[in-house]
Formats: C-alpha cells, sequence, structure tokens
C-alpha cells in the first residue's frame, strides 16, 4: 500500500481550474472578458496558484475582496489588471492602490479619498462605479446619485472611471425573475455612465448568471465558484460541463474492533449497534471537516463510501467500516472528491450541512497543506 501523504490534504487540480475557465470563456463570448475571482485563497483552493491556471484559461483579469489579498496576487502577477470588489479603509485603499489595482466607487465620500490618496501618487485611482440594482449590500442605491458621481469623476483629474458594474442577488435560482429585474435597474445605467467614460468595462455576472443569462455578460463576467468547478446551482456540477478541481484527503490512521454498544468520540453520539470494526482518521474541525458532519456524512475509502460515525472533534473522526472489513490502517481516505468510481461532491457536503458548497470549500483551513497538480 502507498504511504499516506499526510493526516489532511487538500489536492487541487490546477488543470480543472484551466478547463473550468476555458468552458466559461466560450460561454461569455469572444468579446466578453472573463475575470476570475480568487478571494478567500481561491475559495480555499489557493490563490496564486488557482490565478495562474485561470490566466491560462483565457482568464485576463483577476479579482479580490481585500486590500491585503491584492497586494499577495500583485507580487506574483505583476502585469495582470486586478480589481478590489470590496469596501476598503482609507488604508486599505492605499495598500490597494499602491498595486495599481482597480477599486471599487458608490459615494462622494469615497470619490474625495480617492481623489485625495490619487493625487498624492500622482496617478489617477482607477475606480469601477457600482449600482445596489437589488442586492441590498455594497453599492448606490440610487442611479441618480450614481450618476451624479460618475460626472463629478469624469471631471476629476485624479479619477479615471474604469468600469460601471453590479451584483446579483439570485442569479443561482433559475426560476426566479429577480435577475432580470435588476439587469432592467442596470442597464440604462451602465449606458449613461458609459456615455461619460465610453471605455469603461460593463460588468455584473458572477458564474451562475456567466451559465444562465447571455444578457448579463455585458464587457466581462466574474466567475469564481464555477472556475473551481463547483456548481453555481448547488447541484452536479458535470450538468454545466465543470470539473471540480479539489479534494480532501486523509488516512485510515488505525482500525478498531468495537463490541456492540460501544461508542466512538465526545459525548458517545454513536454506539455501535452490533460488533464491528472502526476507522480513525486524524482530520477533524480543525482541518474544516465540520462539526456539523458528525454522524452526518460519508468518506470513501478502498473505492467505497463509510459513514461518519461518533462526533467530529478537532483532529480526528471515526468511520463504520462496518463488520469483516478489509480496510486497514495506512489506507487513503477521500472526504471530498472521487476514489474509484465513486464520489463526494462538495456540494453533497453542503446539503448535509445545509450550505452551499462555497462555505465548504472556503472553510478547509489554513493547516491543510494544498497540493497541485494539473
Ligand atoms: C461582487 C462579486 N462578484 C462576483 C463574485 C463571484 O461569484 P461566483 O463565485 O458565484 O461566481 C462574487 C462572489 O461572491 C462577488 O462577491
Amino acid at each position: 500500500m502507498a504511504e499516506p501523504k499526510g493526516r489532511a490534504l487538500a489536492v487541487v487540480d490546477l488543470g480543472a481550474v484551466e478547463r473550468n475557465c476555458r468552458l466559461l470563456k466560450e460561454r461569455a463570448g469572444e468579446r466578453t472578458e472573463l475575470c476570475a475571482v480568487v478571494k478567500a485563497n481561491g475559495y480555499g483552493h489557493g490563490a496564486a496558484a488557482c490565478a495562474a491556471a485561470a490566466l491560462r484559461g483565457g482568464a485576463t483579469r483577476l479579482a479580490v475582496a481585500a486590500a491585503a489579498e491584492v497586494t499577495e496576487l500583485r507580487m506574483h502577477f505583476p502585469d495582470v489588471p486586478l480589481f478590489v470588489m470590496g469596501a476598503l479603509t482609507e488604508e486599505e485603499l492605499a495598500t490597494a492602490l499602491a498595486t495599481e489595482a482597480h477599486v471599487s466607487m458608490w459615494s462622494e465620500g469615497f470619490h474625495e479619498l480617492c481623489s485625495r490618496l490619487a493625487g498624492d501618487r500622482g496617478r489617477p485611482a482607477r475606480v469601477h462605479l457600482k449600482l445596489d440594482s437589488g442586492m441590498g449590500r455594497l453599492g448606490q442605491r440610487d442611479p441618480d446619485v450614481l450618476l451624479e458621481l460618475a460626472r463629478g469623476c469624469g471631471l476629476d483629474p485624479h479619477i479615471e472611471i474604469a468600469g460601471v458594474w453590479t451584483h446579483f442577488a439570485t442569479a443561482d435560482e433559475p426560476e426566479d425573475g429577480f435577475l432580470a429585474e435588476q439587469l432592467q435597474t442596470f442597464r440604462p445605467v451602465a449606458e449613461a455612465v458609459r456615455e461619460i467614460a465610453p471605455e469603461c468595462t460593463v460588468h455584473a455576472a458572477n458564474s451562475a448568471a456567466t451559465l444562465r443569462e447571455p444578457a448579463s455578460h455585458f464587457d466581462m463576467v466574474r466567475c469564481g465558484i464555477a472556475i473551481y468547478g463547483l456548481d453555481p446551482f448547488h447541484g452536479d456540477p458535470a450538468d454545466h460541463g465543470l470539473e471540480p478541481a479539489l479534494e480532501l484527503q486523509s488516512y485510515v490512521a488505525d482500525v478498531k474492533r468495537f463490541e456492540r454498544g460501544a461508542s466512538a468520540g465526545y459525548g458517545r453520539t454513536w454506539r455501535a449497534p452490533e460488533e464491528t470494526w472502526v476507522g480513525v482518521l486524524p482530520i477533524g474541525y480543525g482541518d474544516g471537516v465540520r462539526r456539523g458532519l458528525s454522524n452526518n456524512a460519508e468518506v470513501l475509502v478502498n473505492g467505497r463510501r463509510y459513514p461518519l460515525v461518533g462526533t467530529v472533534s478537532m483532529d480526528n473522526l471515526t468511520i463504520d467500516l462496518g463488520p469483516g472489513t478489509d480496510v486497514e490502517p495506512g489506507a487513503a481516505a477521500v472526504l471530498i472528491g472521487k476514489q474509484g468510481s465513486e464520489r463526494v461532491l462538495a456540494e453533497e457536503v453542503a446539503a448535509r450541512l445545509q450550505t452551499i458548497n462555497y462555505e465548504v470549500t472556503c472553510g478547509i483551513s489554513q493547516r491543510v497543506p494544498r497540493e497541485f497538480t494539473e
């Protein structure tokens, strides 16, 4: 048997990221740029490595949420256009501008701040004016106020309007009509901003909108979840031709015989209903395997599914191998990914936790090394 690679390991297939990007770029169309969203350490997959794969797959820009993220990216990608989508304090804005990243703007106060910092640097700040067309989060709700802001920026030598944008609230719900309403709100505002700044990039679509609604593509799509091969619609990524890039691995560190009634883990939440064998995996919630999966997940070993039994602890969990098992200590275990013909999707784990695939992969902790393959 091959030596286990370690107690917990996330193996990320960069070839899959590249192919997913190629597919998304194709869906977006020739005249639409693909911006790869690699915030939160590339949704847990590793930001820089996935960004490089995305660029190979046809992405031409990278987006993150925070200034610290853009600083790290800039070290790896000196010439790629970077965009910080999130809110920025003065200090964070200074950090972002120092990387030449584009930033998001939706208020006059932020315009004044940008103008001052850009003036001090002697280089215009490139801003994307954000309309809150219905997400109810960051962005300017009032189209007239945003257009007034655009006119002010248009006259400001320290500001370059590089984009106008919005974000959808329900793109992942194909039956919902709200995306169309948001589009209707956004389109005239985008057109009016474009009259002020003809070169600016109009963008709105996330992964779900990119796959679902060509009218949302405009000049650029911002895709995150789908570039990692996760399904923006919470089903099977294969239905959209997407390949999951991440596999979460561990191994069976010990195999123990359990008498009927013997319990595994904190709180004795599981007891062997009959004599059985239990495998101990040295991975737990400290690695991002959520405690909510206690008695509520399946793990692959030797190409078969085994139920996770007992409470997930910080560093270990247990699985019921059944009576007369052929599983031996050292066997590879897969918590997310494929083994033989069996697979456990991040979407399955998410459904068990009543959450979304985004949270599952973002939750894989820093303690878990990322290993990159093609
Ligand atoms: C503003 C913004 N745009 C684009 C994205 C990418 O969305 P998705 O991962 O659904 O493609 C996100 C992610 O949450 C976002 O916050």
